[in-house]
């Protein structure tokens, strides 16, 4: 897919701004807090109905301004075009996505139509960071293949907050009878969650061992490993039996920390480097060259599964990469799809030449320059 146009209102620090991409690469440059990192934002609320940041939807309107509205026209690989509309309203706080002026009810049904790839220094925890970091990253790449994993998901954390409540209320005490359908229900959920998450590991292990060939020469073998507390090699029904046990097992523990113990929300994907665990081992260069690694095999895995090119977001990366490493990006994702990358100089594109595929958008204040006046 590709995104072609897009319009900011009164959204973030862009009171209107109207962009007409490239279809390769876009290069949005400027100052620091001038509204590129948000500009990307909104594109990503086109793909994810969301912001790739966790932050609400209100905090979006730009400061003094009771609603944002994103409009923009996406293409996908055969070549149809989609309106696509995000429109947020403080009175109702509610906001509505919509495609071709009809409007998606489930969210969830959106996802994975417009596949998008996103490299922002946030994602840096997905390496250096806790368990959740690592989950996260995993639940977005199958969700976004797979409408039905993102339900799974959600229904599974109302479970795991249900069983958190009585466990607090419970202060304590004995609270089994009570407990009793939610670890039903977790179980069944929980096992549904932990088989789909060990099939993606043992999918994108091939991937990401070729991109990261694409990215360094070095003779570094990554290895990604699904941790969890029950066996996971069995069926979904043996699984489903063992998380079950496990809970029982666990109840005292459980009442003392009264949280729920078992489960999905608690496993991690172990990232190792010629066998050893990154986290402990590898230095910085090499957790970010895995990240990238990540990103772009997200990108292969997606294009497979979606049946549609990603587009790749990248954020501000050029920041910890040296000369060499930020060209062979550059290279390697103007040659996957269309990309669109923010940085504060354009040295690292030295020597490009910009016309209708490639574009630089100059930023300031929140809107675009324009050629004459940047130049
Ligand atoms: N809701 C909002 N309303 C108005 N302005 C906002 C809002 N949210 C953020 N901003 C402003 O947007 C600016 C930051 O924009 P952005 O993160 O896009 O910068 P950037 O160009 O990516 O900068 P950097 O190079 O430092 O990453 C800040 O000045 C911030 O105050
Ligand atoms: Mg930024």
């Amino acid at each position: 897919m590709k995104i072609v146009r897009a319009r900011l209102s009164n959204f973030r620090n862009h009171h209107d701004t109207a962009f007409e991409f490239g279809a390769r690469m876009n290069v949005l440059v400027g100052d620091n807090g001038q509204g590129k990192t948000n500009a990307l934002e909104a594109l990503s609320f086109f793909c994810l109905t969301k912001s790739f940041y966790a932050g609400a939807d209100a905090l979006a309107m730009r400061r003094g301004s009771a609603s944002f509205e994103l409009e923009g026209t996406l293409a996908s690989d055969d070549g149809r075009e989609f309106r696509v509309r995000v429109a947020y309203d403080d009175a109702q706080k509610r906001k509505k996505y919509s495609i071709n002026g009809a409007e998606s009810e489930s969210l969830s049904s959106v996802i994975g139509m417009f596949p998008v790839v996103v490299l922002s220094p946030e994602n840096a925890a997905v390496t250096f960071g806790a368990p959740g970091d690592r989950r996260k990253f995993a639940d977005l790449v199958i969700a976004q293949s797979s409408a039905s994993y993102m339900e799974d998901l959600l229904e599974y954390r109302r479970i795991v907050r249900q069983r958190n409540r009585i466990l607090a209320e419970a202060q304590g005490n004995d609270c089994r009878a009570a407990l009793e359908p939610w670890s039903e229900m977790l179980a069944a959920y929980g096992a549904r969650i932990v088989r789909r998450r060990v099939r993606f590991v043992d999918e994108f292990l091939p991937i990401i061992l070729e991109s990261y060939r694409h990215i360094v020469d070095e003779r570094e073998v990554p290895s990604l490993r699904y941790a969890t507390a029950v066996p996971a090699d069995g069926t979904e029904e043996e699984l489903a039996g063992a998380l079950r046990a496990a809970l029982l097992r666990r109840h005292r523990e459980e009442l003392r920390f009264r949280t729920t113990l078992t489960g999905p929300h608690r496993d991690d994907i172990e990232l190792s480097l010629d066998g050893l665990p990154l986290r402990q081992f590898a230095s910085q260069g090499q957790h970010k060259t895995f990240l990238v690694a990540l990103k772009a095999a997200e990108f292969f895995y997606l294009k497979e599964r979606c049946r549609e090119t990603p587009v790749f977001l990248l954020d501000d990366v050029f920041s910890e990469l040296d000369e060499h490493r930020s060209r062979r990006l550059l290279t390697l994702t103007e040659s996957l799809g269309q990309t669109f990358i923010t940085a504060v100089s354009e040295k690292v594109f030295g020597g490009a030449e910009w016309n209708g595929e490639r574009r630089r958008f100059p930023i300031a204040g929140g809107s675009l320059i324009s050629r004459t006046a940047a130049a």
